[in-house]
């Protein structure tokens, strides 16, 4: 039978993510668009941005905010090229993001002394390894296996090395450590659903230092570039932007951000994230052929809930078979126009994906769980007849 009510908004991609409710393109009437970007008007629009986000995310004012080419890809990567080569880097990873940066440190980089701390999806490295005399990169949420960082205590208030921390899946979801944060980075699909294309990077004054006292012995391209012979590119900090911005991106951030404000801040935006973790757990917990894909609660992503099917009919499949059947649920979701996107990343173990940021109502996510089991019924069914 299929379930009497469904979602009102079927959206849990991980990215771009639901936008926030109550949108329609209507809200981007007031963009500055046909207007240079370093016009008065389009320099006003970027900074109030940059500005709505410092107070949302109460970043101090110790560090500075950019919104920068690339996306969250774009961010990290320039602190990567930009910051590092100075000291020899911890990097961590546990899911397919920490490998990218992974990749790029010691493939593309080159950088001899990295030491690589790897989980496999749905764990985490042992953080009491990390040595903070070094530079440490690390992502704060695994989007593609729903773990991340419990805190920051691992990280010493005293420390001689950077932090960079790519953290787009968990900014305005988790209450981040400023202090403990000399870069981070995130793009606006994400928790705000806002539009793609643009990232921005927070720099903490002893990343502006390395900037100033550093020159890497790479190539940096233009992109890439925030400091130059020991200048800051003091520019991109007022709002100036390395290349030309989407004005309509930066109009649908301001938006998301003002909506944020009107719910409360970063106080409710984390909680409606939690509601919906909490209401998956609650059924997790009373389904018996689900997981979580991070048993340990305490490394559970409330933003990219990662779940695991546990049948030792499915077990007993191989992992493309596993595939199959996952996709063939979430085909006749999507048909049924009840959720879109919510397949487990390609490199994640098969599995099911569901985005659970501050734009998701929770009541949505409350009416797409009959419709999982609905659809998990229907493809076992189909799987045993076959
Ligand atoms: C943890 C993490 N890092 C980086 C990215 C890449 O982000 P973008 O597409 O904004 O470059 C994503 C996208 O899902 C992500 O989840």
């Amino acid at each position: 039978m299929k379930p009497a009510r469904r979602p009102d908004r079927p959206h849990f991609s991980s990215g771009p993510c639901a936008k926030r409710p109550g949108w329609s393109p209507d809200v981007l009437a007031g963009a500055t668009v046909g207007r240079a970007h370093l016009s008065a008007a389009g320099q006003a629009k970027i900074a109030e941005a940059a500005r709505r986000m410092r107070a949302v995310l109460a970043i101090p004012e110790t560090h500075r905010i950019a919104i920068v080419p690339g996306s969250d890809t774009g961010a990290v990567e320039m602190a990567l090229w930009s910051l590092l080569g100075a000291r020899g880097i911890d990097v961590l990873t546990w899911e397919s993001f920490g490998a990218r940066w992974t990749s790029d440190i010691v493939e593309h980089l080159g950088i001899a002394d990295a030491r690589v701390f790897e989980a496999p999806y749905g764990e985490l490295p042992d953080l009491a390894q990390v040595d903070c005399g070094r530079d440490i990169v690390f992502t704060w949420n695994g989007t593609t296996s729903g773990v991340c960082v419990p805190d920051a205590a691992w990280i010493a208030a005293d420390r001689a090395g950077l932090t960079i921390c790519d953290a787009t899946s968990a900014v305005f979801a988790v209450d981040l450590p400023w202090d403990k944060l000399d870069v981070a980075t995130w793009s606006w699909q994400k928790v705000l659903g806002g539009e793609a294309a643009h990232g921005t990077i927070a720099l903490g004054p002893r990343a502006v230092e390395r900037l100033r006292t550093h020159t890497p012995p790479w190539p940096v391209p233009r992109l890439f570039r925030l400091a130059e012979r020991g200048q800051i590119n003091q520019a991109v900090f007022a709002g100036q932007t390395i290349n030309t911005p989407s004005l309509l991106c930066i109009e649908d951030a301001i938006d998301a951000l003002k909506w944020a404000e009107e719910m409360g801040g970063l106080p409710v935006l984390i909680a409606r994230s939690r509601a919906n973790l909490a209401a998956i757990a609650d059924w997790v917990a009373a389904t018996p052929w689900i997981e979580f894909l991070a048993a340990n609660e305490s490394i559970r992503s409330s933003t990219s809930i990662c779940l695991r099917l546990t049948e030792p009919a499915f077990a007993a499949l191989a992992p493309e078979e596993q595939r199959g059947f996952v996709k063939r649920m979430a085909a006749l979701l999507e048909g049924e126009g009840v959720a879109y996107d919510i397949v487990a990343h390609r490199h994640a173990p098969p599995g099911l994906r569901l985005w659970g940021g501050a734009t998701v109502e929770t009541q949505d996510t409350a009416a797409l769980l009959p419709w999982i089991e609905w659809a998990y019924a229907h493809v076992r069914g189909e799987a045993q007849a076959s």
